[in-house]
């Protein structure tokens, strides 16, 4: 089998992660790293035995030999990594959010489709095996008519003044940190597992702590311990907290809410669809069960379980019954639809599954644009569709 010769461009934290999933991707050789840093690129390839470590992104782009890139860098990155690297022929997948505003995401969905290429992103909590059986349950009808779609997505990493990051950097993160960040999360799980599109959003999207200290001398990596370094007071503009209500396609209404300051919650991500005959519920801290609630029987939790889920998502829960998969696992079954979308274009098969790739990037850019119209006029603001 001709293995596909990957190069993972960003290798902090989720950059590591790309490396050490795809080493479980059957028809995937890891050829190459590239990072602005080239001791944490050094780390990476020697950990996960890349053949190759590229100064920088520019070499991974003219390397004939490379078939797919992985953009892994801060999300103002997205898009001129994202666009060069369809222009070069390579397939991609790219961290999200795709681009910093839709007008480049529209540009690369155009893109993509006029070189053929196959593209995905990484919005992986759709890939725990119960969120897809949700999926399959929702579209079977049985919790009936969707009618309200609740949920959050709580974190504590930016609770303190001197917690700092990239993602409160408007030049880096683009017009939102919490809403492109978690919200692009949530807001695909939420379309995801109803089947429901959101066309409309009224926003409040705040930020708690107006100043922060930034480190003086050092880089942060996301999730490090800053504690040993010194500080620069920095305004911070950026959203740290949002609350939207959302209007679905189907007349549904629903609720969001996030924040980085919530104490105690680490990723704390609940999703709960309400239907005319019942409803399903899914939390990240407890990632594999599904709730289904009922008004006249007991109500139910579904295990993860190769054995008893639908037979379209057994292929998800790849561990015998009782043995919870995670995160890690979650990205490994995206990559692995995402490279078997490529093996089947190749050979001119159309994939009877659908992951998700730039087009469902470009609807959270969307969505988040429509957000912050929403945020700066104090009204409903409709979500484009093109
Ligand atoms: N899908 C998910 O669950 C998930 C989780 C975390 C992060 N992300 C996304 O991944 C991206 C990276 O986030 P992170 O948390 O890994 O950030 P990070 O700060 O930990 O890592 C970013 C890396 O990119 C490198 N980099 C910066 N500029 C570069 C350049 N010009 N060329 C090559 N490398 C460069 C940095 O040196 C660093 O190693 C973000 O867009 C973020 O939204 C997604």
């Amino acid at each position: 089998m001709k293995k596909f010769r990957v190069a993972v461009i960003g290798t902090g934290f989720i950059g590591n992660i790309h490396c050490e999933q795809l080493m479980r991707i059957s028809n995937v050789m890891l050829a190459g790293i590239a990072d602005k840093n080239p001791a944490l690129a050094s780390e990476a390839a020697a950990r996960f035995g890349a053949e190759k470590i590229y100064k920088n992104a520019d070499e991974v782009l003219s390397d004939g030999t490379i078939d797919v890139i992985h953009n892994c860098t801060p999300n103002n990155l997205h898009y001129e990594i994202n666009k060069r690297a369809l222009e070069s022929g390579k397939q991609v997948f790219s961290e999200k959010p795709l681009a910093l505003t839709a007008k480049e995401s529209s540009e690369l969905v155009k893109l993509a489709e006029k070189e053929n290429a196959v593209t995905g992103i990484n919005f992986c909590y759709r890939y725990y095996p119960v969120v897809q059986e949700a999926a399959v349950r929702v579209a079977g009808g049985e919790i009936g008519a969707v009618y309200n779609i609740h949920g959050n997505y709580l974190q504590d990493w930016l609770l303190y003044p001197t917690d700092y990051s990239w993602r409160l950097d408007p030049s880096m993160a683009g017009a939102s940190n919490i809403v492109g960040d978690l919200g692009s999360h949530w807001c695909d799980l939420a379309q995801f597992v109803s089947g429901l599109k959101i066309i409309e959003v009224m926003a409040e999207l705040k930020t708690i702590l107006p100043v922060r200290k930034r480190p003086k001398t050092k880089e942060t990596l996301t999730f490090s311990n800053a504690s040993d370094i010194d500080y620069e007071d920095v305004k911070i503009s950026l959203d740290e907290y949002g609350a939207l209500l959302l209007r679905f396609d189907n007349g549904a209404c629903g609720t969001f809410t996030t924040s980085q300051l919530a104490a105690g919650r680490k990723c704390n991500i609940d999703l709960q669809v309400y239907g005319s005959k019942g409803s399903v519920a899914w939390n990240h801290e407890r990632s594999a069960e599904l709730w289904f609630g009922h008004r006249n029987e007991p109500n139910r939790i579904f295990f993860e379980s190769p054995n008893i889920q639908s037979p379209e998502t057994r292929r998800f829960a790849r561990l015998p019954s009782g043995h919870p998969m995670g995160y890690m696992d979650a990205i490994m079954n995206l990559f692995n639809d995402f490279y078997r979308a490529i093996e089947l274009k190749r050979a001119n098969k159309t994939p009877d599954f659908r992951h998700p790739d730039f087009k469902a990037g470009h609807e959270e850019m969307l969505i988040l644009e429509a957000a912050i119209r929403s945020r700066k006029s104090g009204t409903w603001a409709k979500v484009d569709t093109v």
